[in-house]
């Protein structure tokens, strides 16, 4: 079979290493991809949201199966399309990726059908958000309702900032339509950690359970980013606390969109926190996560293409995990969330490396050299036994790799390894 990713990041690199280690698979296609996955896929000159291009090619080579990274060719029915011209697709349709593309309507979605999630009230108005701001208790979190790259949540501490927040949103179109209705919810406070599953219709697989980095630095400091780090899997959440997610959250999504007629097809992410109250959603994503992927990937021991392949038939696969712990660390241009350099020349990495490396911001020089060319350049991932030895082998590569125009938080994972030492 020849299977198409669509995307150009480390999900799309992971997704790439995992798929091309099938016995079914003989061709693994990415559109665009980047100058880094070239190893295992073969680039496409078709950009993610050429989707003319990306159905021509998928007719002419008979593509066999087509997995979509991203959220914005969801969102922008991608799915629907290769769809329609008969072609096997393993992601949802553009009404179902408003699960991911629409706060407000997954919010009513969960409130419909008794999803635990935190409290919001939705608003277009300014003048009314700001009312409500000013009269709700502190912290508040302020979310552009649609997609705004990782950039569209405020947690605000003061009112002023909340305000703030929303007069960038509402006021000043900060991220243009996606920002013409806000979010205003409750703070949540607890473990933070993300469920993904693999979903056809109500049938609902989940895959094993990681953690997330979102801020900039370490201890959690700075700025919010697309991901700095993670790791799989969780010692401090209990398979209690995975099968209680996948029986009050993922289950009840899945049926209650088959019961709006979107049925779910494809990776389902949960963002959720372990609260005192209980599991509650913070967010969906229609798609795998980044960096997620990069860890949870190479510690599944099934085909993940004969996974997908059963899924699609309606039959529930059983998926292997390795007992290994896998903690992934970005390595990203100096200054980023904000404006960095770019076409900084990337270290030279031997084939033998002792970390698995997935690239996401990277272009290829004049001379053939990998450079940066993105905020989040590689993802180095190392492997142990436990949480510990996986921090130290993915930290002594770094070190060997070190670059001044580059950082990298050095505590992820550290929270794991803390909380089961308790
Ligand atoms: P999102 O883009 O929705 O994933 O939000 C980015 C990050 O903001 C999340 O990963 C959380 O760490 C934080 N966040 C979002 N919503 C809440 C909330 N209601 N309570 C606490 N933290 C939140
Ligand atoms: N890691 C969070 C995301 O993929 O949105």
């Amino acid at each position: 079979m020849k299977v198409l990713i669509v995307g150009r990041g480390g999900r799309e690199h992971a997704l790439c290493a995992k798929i091309a280690s099938s016995p079914l698979v003989q061709m693994v296609y990415v559109a665009p991809g980047n100058p880094g996955m070239a190893s295992c896929a073969t680039l496409l000159p078709y950009d993610e949201d050429d989707h003319q291009g990306l159905v021509e090619f998928c007719r002419r080579e008979e593509i066999g199966l087509v997995i979509i990274g991203p959220e914005k060719p969801l969102v922008e029915g991608l799915s629907d399309r290769l769809l329609a011209e008969g072609i096997q697709v393993f992601a949802p349709s553009q009404r179902a990726a408003q699960i991911e593309g629409s706060k407000s309507f997954a919010k009513e979605l969960m409130r419909k059908y008794g999803v635990p999630t935190a409290e919001y009230r939705t608003f277009v108005d300014f003048e009314s958000a700001k009312k409500h701001v000013e009269e709700s208790s502190l912290p508040l979190v302020i979310k552009a309702d649609g997609l705004a790259a990782g950039k569209g949540v405020v947690v605000a501490q003061t009112h002023a900032e909340a305000i703030e927040a929303l007069a960038e949103m509402l006021l000043e179109r900060r991220f243009g339509d996606a920002s013409s209705r806000v979010i205003v919810e409750e703070f949540l406070q607890g473990e933070e950690f993300s469920l993904m599953a693999l979903i056809n219709g109500t049938l609902v697989v989940p895959l094993d359970v990681a953690q997330d980095h979102k801020r900039a630095f370490d201890g959690d400091q700075g700025p919010n980013t697309g991901g700095m780090g993670a790791y799989s899997p969780v010692p401090q959440v209990s398979a209690e606390v995975i099968r209680e997610a996948t029986v009050r959250i993922l289950e009840p999504v899945a049926q209650a969109l088959s019961m709006e007629e979107m049925p779910f097809t494809g990776v389902l992410y949960a963002g959720l926190m372990l609260t005192k109250e209980g599991i509650k959603v913070i967010e969906f994503n229609a798609r795998l996560g980044d960096p997620e992927t990069q860890v949870l990937l190479p510690r599944l021991e099934s085909d993940l293409v004969e996974a997908i392949l059963s899924i699609l038939q309606g039959r529930r696969p059983t998926l292997k995990w390795s007992d290994e712990s896998m903690v992934g660390v970005v390595v990203a241009s100096e200054g980023y969330p904000g404006s960095f350099e770019t076409g900084v020349m990337l270290p030279i990495f031997d084939p033998g490396e002792e970390a698995d490396i997935f690239f996401s911001g990277v272009a290829q020089s004049e001379a053939g050299e990998l450079v940066s060319s993105g905020g989040r350049v590689y993802l180095a991932a190392g492997k142990g036994s436990c949480l510990e030895d996986a921090c130290r082998a993915v930290y002594a590569f770094l070190a060997k790799h070190d670059q001044p125009r580059f950082f990298y938080r050095t505590d992820i994972g550290q929270r794991g390894i803390n909380k089961s030492r308790v």
